[in-house]
Formats: C-alpha cells, sequence, structure tokens
C-alpha cells in the first residue's frame, strides 16, 4: 500500500483544482472526518470551521437527521428520469412551499447555484423577450459558467470575459457600498443614488429586461443595502416593466435570520435562485423559483431547459429534512442569540485591530475588511492581485488561522464570517480567539490612525443594532 501523503499528490497531479492555477494544487488538505462545527484532518487535528465551508454547511456537520433522509432514499429510489415524479420530490416542494414566501410559488430544481442562475437567465430572457440585458452589479459572484459568470462583477468574470466564455448583454451598476461609496456620498444624504442611478441606467441603456442582485452580498463583502434600497429598486422595475432576481444561493436558507434576505426589506423579486442551504450542502441541490405570472407565460411557450440531473430524487432528499431542521433551529432562539453574541465579539475584535476597516453583517453572514490605513481606507491588495500570484493579506491571515485549527474563507479584502448556524457562544469564544491571534499579522503592516473600526451595516435597523 502507498503512503497516503503520495496518493494524494497523485489525486491532485489527475484532477483540476478549482479557482487558481495548477501549481497550488499539490498536496491539499485531507480531511476525514466532520461532526458539529468541527472537521478533522488525516493527523487528527481538528478545526473550527467560522465559513461553514462554502458557506453552505448552515446545520454544521453530519447532522444525523438529514443524514438518515439521504440514506433512505438512496435505499429506496436514489434516481429516475426528471419527466417522472418521486414521493421525495412531492415532499421537498411541500417543504419549500412552507419556507419561500407565497408568491414564489413555481421551481425548478438543478443541482449549483450556478445552474440556478443559468435556469433564470433562460426564464427571464423568453419572458422578457425582445428586452434581454440584464444589469449586475460589480461586489457580486453568480457562479461558474457563460451565464452566471457574466452576471459576474468580482475578477472571475475577467478572466472569463478573456476567454471569452460569458454571453452578452450584461451591464453593472454601482454597488450600495456604503464604506466605500462609488458616488462618495454618506447616507441618509445621499438619498441612497445607488438604487435611483437604477432608473437612469435602465432609460439609457434599453431593452433591459432584469436586475439580479445578491440581496446581502455575499463572497464580495456581506455588503447590506439601507433599509430603502430594495424598495426602491422593486419600485423602480415596476415602473419600468423590468423583473427582480434575487440570487440567494448564499444568503438564503436562514443564513441572515431570515429564510430568505430579501424578506428584511418586505421586498418581493420575480425570481429567486438558492442552493448551499436549501440541502444545508447535504446534497447538490438548487432551486430557481418565479411567480405564477411568470409561470403562466411558459404555460403555452416552450420552458426550453433541463438536465439529466434535474429533480434528482437523492440530491432532493435532503430538502425536506434540512427544512424542518433549521425551522426547529429558530425555534429553540439559540442562532438568534449566538449571532447576537457573534456581532458583539466581531464588534470587539475589530476595535481591538486596527487592521479592520470595516465590520458589518446580520444574522450568521459577516465580514471584516482589512485594511492599511482606517482613514484613507487602503486596501492591501487589490482586485487585479487576486490572481496574480500575489500572497494577499486575507489569505495569510486565513493561513495562519488554519495552522491555529481555525478554518474561515477569506476573499480579497475581506474575512468570511459565516459559521454553521447551531455554533454555540463558546464556539464562537473559541473561533474568536484564534482569529484574534491571526489578525495581528495584518495590524504589524497598518498604519495606526487612531480611528475605530467603521460598521457600516449599523444604519439598517435590521442588523438588530438600533
Ligand atoms: C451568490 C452566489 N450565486 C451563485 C453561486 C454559485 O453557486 P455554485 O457554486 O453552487 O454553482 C454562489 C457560490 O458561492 C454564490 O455565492
Amino acid at each position: 500500500m502507498r503512503d497516503m501523503s503520495e496518493r494524494i499528490k497523485e489525486m491532485a497531479a489527475h484532477t483540476y483544482g478549482t479557482w487558481g492555477s495548477q501549481k497550488g494544487w499539490k498536496a491539499p488538505l485531507l480531511v476525514t472526518d466532520a461532526e458539529g462545527v468541527y472537521f478533522f484532518d488525516s493527523s487528527g487535528k481538528r478545526y473550527i470551521d467560522f465559513s461553514s465551508q462554502l458557506m453552505c454547511s448552515n446545520l454544521g456537520h453530519k447532522n444525523k437527521v438529514v443524514m438518515e433522509a439521504i440514506v433512505k432514499q438512496a435505499e429506496k429510489l436514489p434516481y429516475v428520469a426528471p419527466s417522472f415524479v418521486t414521493e421525495i420530490l412531492i415532499e421537498a416542494v411541500e417543504a419549500l412551499r412552507t419556507v419561500f414566501p407565497e408568491k414564489l410559488s413555481k421551481f425548478f430544481f438543478s443541482t449549483s447555484g450556478t445552474a440556478a442562475n443559468e435556469a433564470a437567465m433562460k426564464m427571464l430572457r423568453q419572458y422578457k423577450f425582445p428586452s434581454y440585458k440584464v444589469i449586475s452589479r460589480y461586489r457580486s459572484y453568480h457562479g461558474a459558467t457563460a451565464v452566471s459568470q457574466a452576471w459576474t462583477g468580482d475578477p472571475r468574470r475577467w478572466y472569463a470575459e478573456l476567454a471569452r466564455t460569458v454571453v452578452d448583454g450584461v451591464v453593472f451598476a454601482p454597488d450600495n457600498y456604503c464604506y466605500r461609496c462609488p458616488f462618495a456620498m454618506t447616507y441618509p444624504d445621499c438619498d441612497v443614488q445607488c438604487a435611483r442611478y437604477l432608473d437612469y441606467m435602465i432609460k439609457e441603456e434599453g431593452n433591459v429586461a432584469a436586475i439580479v442582485v445578491e440581496p446581502i452580498v455575499g463572497t464580495n463583502g456581506r455588503i447590506i443595502p439601507p433599509p430603502e434600497y430594495y424598495p426602491i429598486l422593486r419600485q423602480i422595475c415596476d415602473e419600468n416593466d423590468v423583473l427582480l432576481v434575487c440570487d440567494e444561493v448564499m444568503s438564503g436558507f436562514y443564513r441572515t435570520g431570515k429564510a430568505f434576505a430579501i424578506e428584511h426589506w418586505d421586498v418581493l423579486p420575480d425570481i429567486l435562485t438558492t442552493a448551499k442551504g436549501a440541502s444545508a450542502a447535504y446534497t447538490p441541490v438548487a432551486i430557481t423559483a418565479s411567480t405564477q405570472q411568470v409561470a403562466d407565460f411558459f404555460e403555452e411557450e416552450v420552458f426550453c431547459h433541463g438536465h439529466t440531473f434535474a429533480y434528482h430524487a437523492l440530491a432532493a432528499s435532503a430538502i425536506p429534512t434540512a427544512i424542518s431542521e433549521h425551522v426547529k433551529l429558530f425555534d429553540s432562539g439559540r442562532p438568534q442569540k449566538a449571532s447576537e453574541y457573534l456581532k458583539q465579539q466581531l464588534y470587539d475584535l475589530a476595535d481591538k485591530h486596527i487592521c479592520v476597516g470595516d465590520v458589518r453583517g446580520v444574522g450568521h453572514f459577516w465580514a471584516l475588511e482589512i485594511v492599511k490605513n482606517r482613514k484613507t481606507k487602503e486596501p492591501f491588495d487589490t482586485k487585479a492581485d487576486k490572481f496574480s500570484g500575489k500572497a494577499l493579506m486575507t489569505g495569510k491571515i486565513a493561513g495562519n488561522a488554519m495552522q491555529n485549527g481555525l478554518y474561515v474563507s477569506a476573499w480579497y479584502d475581506t474575512l468570511v464570517i459565516a459559521p454553521p448556524l447551531i455554533m454555540t457562544e463558546s464556539e464562537i469564544d473559541e473561533a474568536i480567539q484564534i482569529l484574534d491571534k491571526s489578525l495581528e499579522i495584518a495590524d504589524q503592516e497598518a498604519v495606526d490612525t487612531g480611528l475605530p473600526a467603521s460598521r457600516s451595516c449599523e444604519y439598517n435597523p435590521r442588523s438588530g443594532d438600533k
């Protein structure tokens, strides 16, 4: 039997690592087990998971109820073609209807957030034909294939554009990024120009079919718009006969404290996509949901879309229990208490470390934005640095944390604090203690301006602060 480290290297040599040059995919960490908020490597070392893997393991690892449901379905009937219906699919749709807003009542099932957005594009472009343009925002990520990458604002699109692997007809709007307002204005005096400008864009662009937003931006910064933002956007969409599409692949399924993030604003989109939390990452499943109005259009029109694995029984099998486990958890009041505790710990941590420019978030969805200088907000790295091979500061912090037993995801200038919703207060303490040490790496290169960290989410009463 060959040595395991050799087999890992050989496996890596025969697979493509994601989102990077392959020289960085030589000896990935072998994870052998996980339980609750922890996972373990092959040496038995324990890591506390502060990002729910890719912000998807909402119920933590190895939830027995969800695992049993999957096993039961695997034994009963793992797969039939999407032209048939399975009992588990009926159960999954019934369960989804208990969490989705009533008006989003028609679903398409696929197996990734990317695929959910591809389906949304087909729906909206057919429905709005001949209008075809989609307005997205720079600070966004929507997936890895032609449509979803074209909607994406972050540098992953730049690469895809160079490789000509994106679709056309996508334009980008300024972000609702109060910490670095693209209009150099301050809320509330700004009168929410970032939302109002969309009306100008739609009228000047012409042929706009939809606006697509992550209601609370995920990987690109946990950016929370002010209370007026989505009501204004909804009104602009209605006045201009444009669809509003919410990508809740990451923010959905209680990540922000509500089933869907857009519900914090009491606004409804025409199409909503979601994935990750829908199965709490136990199976690869994603959902594209539309209003009945969009659905009615396809009564006569061909819905020209599908996959071999659409409505996959095994993928759907995690949905009913994932939903009931989420609901049970929130009925207990524990995650609501823990998220308030998490917020306070992050505020304290941010005050202590001069490298934290802004701390923002809601529920279990937080960002620490790392800067060199709180006054000038100068970042350590640029977006372009992300794929240049340069070791980014957030990567150094996350790397050090990992050595000390804390897994925290990083994306160029922010650390993604998105623990499983089951994390207890003492587990939060454990994670914060490790992060506290790792942030010193950036402090050493930051300028002490005497200013406190900004809390750009605080204008929003939904962050629980006012
Ligand atoms: C907001 C958002 N949309 C879409 C996607 C793509 O989902 P997937 O990686 O499942 O294809 C992601 C992934 O992180 C995401 O965060």
